[in-house]
C-alpha cells in the first residue's frame, strides 16, 4: 500500500516518526509532554502538543495510517493484583467499545477507574472505530507498540479489527533480532485493511543468549549488534545497571561493550560504565544513549529528562522494519537502515492546534 500520512498518538520524542520520515512517509504526532515536544520541534517533526483524548480522526483528516504507543504503567506492575485488575477492566472496555455502546457511557465509566491512565491504552481503538463509524474512512493501516504485558490488549484489538475488515498480526518482538544493539522485548500489533495477510517482520539478526557467542545460531541471520559497534570510539567497557534488581546489588545487570545493551530505560544515565579493570568511566551521553536506541547520532535531544524520553521511545530501526511489514513492503534496504544514522531537520515545524483552526485552514507551517 502507499500510505499518505501517519497520525502518531502518544508520539514521544519520535522513535516511530523518525523511521517513517526516513521511509518517506510524513507524520504528525500528538504528545502532551513539553520536553518530548521540545525534542520533536528541534527535529522538525510535525507535532500537536496536547492530550490525545481531546482529539480524534476528524482533526487529522489527511492521515490514513494510525500509530500509537500508549502509556501503560497501570498494568505493567508485574504479576501484581492491581495490574491484573486493570487488564481485565481494559479487556471489558474493548468489548463494550466494539459493541458500539454509547461513547458517553464508556467515557463516564473510564473516568471512574481507580487509575485514569488505564483508559489511555483504549485510545487507539477509539480512534480506529471513530474513523470507521463517524468519518467513514477507516485507517488503511494501524501500528501499535507497548511493553509485553500489553499483548493481551493487542490480542483483543486484533479480534476487534479483524471483525472490521482488517488483516492483523500481533506478538512479541525482540529488538536485537532486528539489528538494534540492545535487548528489549515489545508487544507489536500491525493491521492492514483488506484480506491480504499481514505478518510481523521476520528477524534479520540472531537472538542474544547470555554467554553464547554471536557466531552461534541460525547462519542465515546476521550476528546481533554490539554496543561497541553502535558507539564506536569508546574502549572496552562494562555497563552496570540497577534496573530490575529490587535493590539487590548482586542482581545488578552487567553487559560488556561486545554484547548488546540491556533494555534502555528512563534511568539510562544512572547506569555505571566501568573499564574491564573496574575503573569508573564517563557515563553515557544523550547521543550515546540515543544511538543504543538507534536514533540518529545527531538527534537534537532537548528539554528535560532526556533519559526518560529515550527510554520511552520505539527504537527507530525496529520501527522501520515494523512499518515496512505493516505497509506490505519488503524488508528495509541497507541504505534505508543506514539513513537512520544521521538526522536532517524536517522543516515541518508545528501544526496549528486543530481545536483552534477550521478544518479547511489546518495546515503545517
Ligand atoms: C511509551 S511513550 C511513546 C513513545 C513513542 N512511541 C516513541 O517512539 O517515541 C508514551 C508517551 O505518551 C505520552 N502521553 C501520556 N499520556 C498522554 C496523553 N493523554 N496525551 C498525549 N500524550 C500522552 C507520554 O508523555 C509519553 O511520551
Amino acid at each position: 500500500m502507499r500510505p499518505g500520512k501517519i497520525v502518531d498518538l502518544f508520539a514521544g520524542p519520535g522513535g516511530l516518526d523518525v523511521a517513517a520520515e526516513k521511509l518517506g512517509v510524513p507524520t504528525v504526532g500528538v504528545e502532551w509532554d513539553a520536553s518530548a515536544c521540545e525534542t520533536r520541534r528541534a527535529a522538525g517533526l510535525a507535532t500537536v502538543e496536547g492530550d490525545v483524548r481531546l482529539y480524534g480522526p476528524s482533526h487529522f483528516s489527511d492521515a490514513d495510517v494510525l500509530a500509537g504507543g500508549p502509556p501503560c504503567q497501570t498494568f505493567t506492575v508485574a504479576g501484581g493484583g492491581a495490574g491484573r485488575r486493570a487488564l481485565d477492566e481494559v479487556l471489558h472496555f474493548v468489548k463494550r467499545m466494539v459493541a458500539r455502546e454509547k461513547q458517553e457511557d464508556i467515557k463516564r465509566d473510564l473516568s471512574r477507574l481507580e487509575d485514569e491512565r488505564t483508559g489511555l491504552v483504549l485510545e487507539p481503538l477509539r480512534w480506529a472505530l471513530s474513523a470507521i463509524d463517524e468519518e467513514e474512512k477507516p485507517y488503511k493501516a494501524i501500528i501499535l507498540e507497548q511493553v509485553p504485558a500489553v499483548l493481551p490488549v493487542w490480542e483483543a484489538y486484533a479480534a476487534a479489527l479483524q471483525d472490521e475488515g482488517y488483516s492483523v498480526d500481533c506478538g512479541i518482538l525482540r529488538t536485537e533480532e532486528y539489528g538494534v544493539p540492545q535487548t528489549r522485548r515489545r508487544a507489536l500489533l500491525i493491521a492492514r485493511q483488506g484480506d491480504e495477510k499481514v505478518a510481523l517482520p521476520s528477524p534479520t539478526h540472531r537472538r542474544y543468549r547470555k554467554g553464547v557467542p554471536r557466531e552461534v545460531g541460525e547462519q542465515a541471520l546476521q550476528p546481533w549488534r554490539t554496543m561497541a559497534e553502535a558507539l564506536g570510539e569508546r574502549p572496552d567497557f562494562f555497563v552496570i545497571s540497577n534496573y530490575g534488581t529490587g535493590g539487590d546489588p548482586k542482581a545488578r545487570g552487567r553487559r560488556a561493550s561486545w554484547e548488546p545493551s540491556a533494555t534502555i530505560t528512563g534511568k539510562i544515565f544512572r547506569n555505571r560504565v566501568v573499564s574491564p579493570r573496574g575503573v569508573e568511566l564517563k557515563r553515557f551521553s544523550s547521543p550515546e544513549a540515543g544511538c543504543l536506541q538507534t536514533f540518529p547520532r545527531n538527534y537534537p535531544w532537548s528539554g528535560r529528562d532526556v533519559g526518560q524520553q529515550i527510554g520511552n521511545a520505539v527504537p527507530p530501526r525496529l520501527a522501520m522494519h515494523v512499518l515496512c511489514a505493516a505497509f506490505g513492503w519488503s524488508t528495509p534496504s541497507d541504505a534505508q537502515l543506514q539513513s537512520l544514522e544521521t538526522w536532517e531537520h524536517r522543516g515541518a515545524a508545528q501544526m496549528t492546534d486543530p481545536h483552534n483552526a477550521s478544518r479547511a485552514s489546518m495546515e503545517y507551517v
